[in-house]
């Protein structure tokens, strides 16, 4: 029998080693053990709504179960959910993809990720805003690519311009990612930005890759997806999730739209991995995007609310400067005015957060800067006020 010290160490693959794991995954592993320790924590770190799922959506789900639609479905999912999905899209933002353009996947990342594995290649260049969302760029590494970082403009409340992606773009660049809402800054671009970013994209043969999960959560009154420039289709890639929208992060639902060539690419590879969406989860995603979307507007109006809330409130902590997020449910507050000897980054200062003052966040290193911690606001205005006296607190004893 071998021994213990005979055995080898596991050789992984070199891929597997350019990533790294999910910052935020990581913060929710944290504030979990605390929690198990009977730890009173005030938990900003997640990034999903505190709203129940509708409950026309949880029926829905019921019935399909009930009905026996618990088979085996096309890898891409049902043609009446894909056509669910390009007919919500096309009533909102006034797109007109066809079913065969539209992908059903595991979740908006399991979209992008499939996304990023058929149009990536080795050395390709790809343009990623900085403050980032965590994921892109490890999947961008996973696939071979070299994330190439554009920092926003922080005095402009994270603003994106053409200007500076153009400045960033080399032969080698292969595709741009847009995210707006932005998750981690709930930066909003405005839709004449995104517009030149696309023709931009247009004439230099690159891929836009638009993440628009958050694209319900608009607080500008002006919701904006660039599905809704037809003439630059051929090169644009939207990424969508039903995650935020409807409260169903937990059911893992999103979506591709993009050129036929480009879904028929990635149905290969989803063929060849998880196959199709949960049979049942389609049928609540199909009941969710037909149904009366007066939830969606219900929810929009308690993240505003909340918004307001827990920017004023950070306002008011000397110290801390914070732009006004437009969108999502995250605000992004700058906290290096409150560096010294002991704490001198955002991984600093998350943790004593979590330690000393028991609130849990998400230090802004994961997303590329090291000034910023990101808040979650989803959570009651209640829990809002015992964090944000906490953090005061906490910053006052610097
Ligand atoms: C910017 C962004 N894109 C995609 C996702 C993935 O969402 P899901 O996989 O739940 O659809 C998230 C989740 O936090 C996100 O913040």
């Amino acid at each position: 029998m071998a021994t213990q010290a005979e055995v080898k160490p596991l050789q992984f693959t070199e891929r597997i080693n350019r990533i790294e794991p999910s910052a935020t995954l990581a913060v929710v592993g944290e504030a979990d053990k605390l929690r198990a320790q009977g730890v009173d924590l005030v938990d900003f770190g997640a990034g999903e709504p505190h709203f129940a799922t509708p409950q026309h959506i949880k029926e829905a789900a019921i019935a399909a179960i009930h009905a026996n639609f618990t088979k085996y479905t096309p890898v891409g999912g049902t043609a009446e959910l894909r056509d669910a999905i390009v007919h919500r899209h096309s009533m909102d933002f006034d797109s007109d993809f066809k079913r065969e353009q539209c992908i059903a996947s595991v979740g908006g990342k399991h979209a992008l990720f499939n996304a990023i594995q058929v149009l990536i290649g080795h050395g390709d260049e790809v343009i990623l805003p900085v403050p980032y969302w965590v994921s892109f760029k490890d999947i961008i590494r996973y696939a071979g690519g070299v994330p190439v970082y554009v920092q926003a403009d922080e005095t402009q409340d994270f603003r994106l311009t053409p200007q500076m992606i153009e400045r960033a773009l080399t032969p080698r660049t292969k595709a741009i990612i847009l995210n707006s809402p932005s998750n981690p800054t709930g930066a909003v671009m405005s839709p004449a930005d995104q517009t030149a970013i696309l023709r931009l994209a247009h004439e230099r043969g690159l891929w836009v890759i638009s993440d628009e999960c958050y694209v319900y959560l608009n607080f500008t009154g002006q919701r904006f997806s660039v599905g809704s420039l037809r003439e630059y289709q051929d090169r644009t890639v939207i990424i969508g999730s039903l995650s935020k929208t409807y409260s169903m992060t937990g059911w893992r639902l999103g979506y591709a739209l993009a050129p036929a060539s480009v879904v028929s690419a990635m149905q290969k590879l989803q063929s060849q991995s998880t196959s199709n969406p949960t049979s049942i989860v389609q049928k609540a995603a199909v009941a969710a995007l037909n149904g009366d979307q007066k939830c969606v507007d219900d929810m929009l109006a308690e993240w505003v609310r909340l918004r307001d809330h827990v920017v004023a409130g950070l306002k008011k902590i000397p110290g801390v400067t914070c732009a006004r997020p437009e969108g999502a449910f995250y605000v992004y507050p700058n906290l290096s005015k409150l560096f010294g000897t002991s704490v001198n980054s955002a991984a600093d200062m998350a943790k004593k957060l979590l330690h000393e003052a028991h609130v849990a966040v998400v230090p802004g290193e994961g997303f590329g800067t090291r000034e910023h911690i990101r808040i979650s606001y989803a959570t009651s205005q209640k829990e809002l006020d015992r964090g944000l006296e906490r953090m005061a607190k906490l910053f006052a004893s610097l």
